[in-house]
């Protein structure tokens, strides 16, 4: 019989007593503006691989930023899961994020779609792609962004705002491809040739060239294949009226911007948090993430049954390190404000 000195014995009694509420249930707080169908199976997936619970708090990106700030401090958020590398480079300015190094993140993430200092990473990608009407437009009849800018579209041209994150971003690349006097050009070509003020998110201008009110526009890819993919008819005519190109195939490539996340600055559940971006890189995550808003996974060779990703060539895409989008937000800013584009 093994003896325990008796003070031994009163130890572990209260170690015992005591466990239930030492050994608190892992968990891991994401704050995420991305809400899709497959969000449950990726959520269930981290849980069956790691044990962690995961509470999510989800809102819309800007609302999502200031309540993270508002909390300061004392915010349980672990991770930030939001989309346009512009956004990720915004929170990273407030402070938001902490950096964070992992081999399986290296390894998994291409290093054009990670913040070099490990602050951020891209989960997903998408493009920002021209849209033209069929009945207005021939194939092949416009090819770059440089185009839109051309007097030939006067009067054609849709586009959403300028404050919107997704044309800042492309901007942004434009800036660096360009040079910042020629991207400046261009914007005032653009402007030049609107059909209207700029109003309304991408899918009201592709419904906008749809309906005749203008020729052509920029759209991400997942606004053009939720359209062809919806439920509804009228939503489908949309889509089967307006025809796809992929920009700047003979030059730099087509603008490619991420959905992403990074570890927050006071993350309480660090470790978790690295384990979570580390399973987003997984094959089973990646599609998930990816195929929840017809995206394409960042990681090499996942595939995602999407029948309109599916149905689109395969297309040089923009090198550029996403993190430089956000470095060029102010000065594409500036650019937009003295070309009033609005
Ligand atoms: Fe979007």
């Amino acid at each position: 019989m093994v003896r325990f000195p008796f003070k031994t014995i009163i130890l572990a009694i209260v170690a015992l007593s005591a466990a239930p509420a030492i050994a608190q249930e892992k968990v891991l707080n994401l704050y995420s503006s991305r809400h899709y169908q497959t969000d449950e199976a990726l959520y269930a997936g981290f849980t069956k691989a790691t044990g962690i619970k995961v509470n999510r708090i989800e809102a819309g990106e800007d609302a999502l930023i200031e309540r993270i700030r508002n909390e300061g401090e004392r915010s349980p958020g672990d991770v930030l899961v939001t989309v346009d590398a512009g956004r990720l480079w915004r929170a990273e300015q407030l402070g938001l994020f902490q950096p964070v190094r992992s081999a399986v993140l290296d390894q998994r993430i291409p290093a054009n779609l990670r913040e070099p200092g490990g602050h951020w990473y891209g989960f997903s990608t998408r493009a920002r792609l021209i849209a033209y009407s069929k009945l207005k437009v021939k194939a092949g009849e416009i090819q770059n962004y440089e185009d839109l800018a051309d007097p030939k579209w006067k009067g054609r041209v849709c586009m959403r705002s300028s404050t919107n994150i997704y044309n800042l971003s492309l901007l942004g690349a434009m800036i660096d491809h360009l040079g910042e006097q020629k991207a400046e050009q261009w914007a005032q070509g653009v402007r030049a040739n609107l059909a209207v003020d700029p109003k309304g998110g991408d899918t009201d201008q592709l419904k906008n060239v749809a309906a005749g009110q203008c020729d052509v526009t920029i759209t991400n890819q997942y606004y053009y294949a939720r359209l062809l993919r919806s439920q509804k008819p009228d939503e489908r005519q949309v889509g089967e009226r307006l025809g796809i190109v992929f920009p700047n195939q003979k030059s730099w490539g087509t603008h490619v911007n991420i959905s992403g996340a990074g570890v927050m600055k006071h993350s309480p559940n660090r470790e978790a948090a690295i384990k979570y971006l580390e399973y987003l890189a997984s094959d089973e995550a990646q599609r998930y993430f990816a195929d929840g808003n017809n995206e394409w996974p960042a990681v090499a060779g996942v595939k995602v049954d999407n029948p309109v990703l599916g149905a689109f060539p395969d297309f040089k895409r923009d090198a550029l390190n996403v993190a430089l989008l956000g470095r060029n937000q102010p000065s594409s800013q500036k650019i937009y404000d003295r070309v009033a584009w609005k």
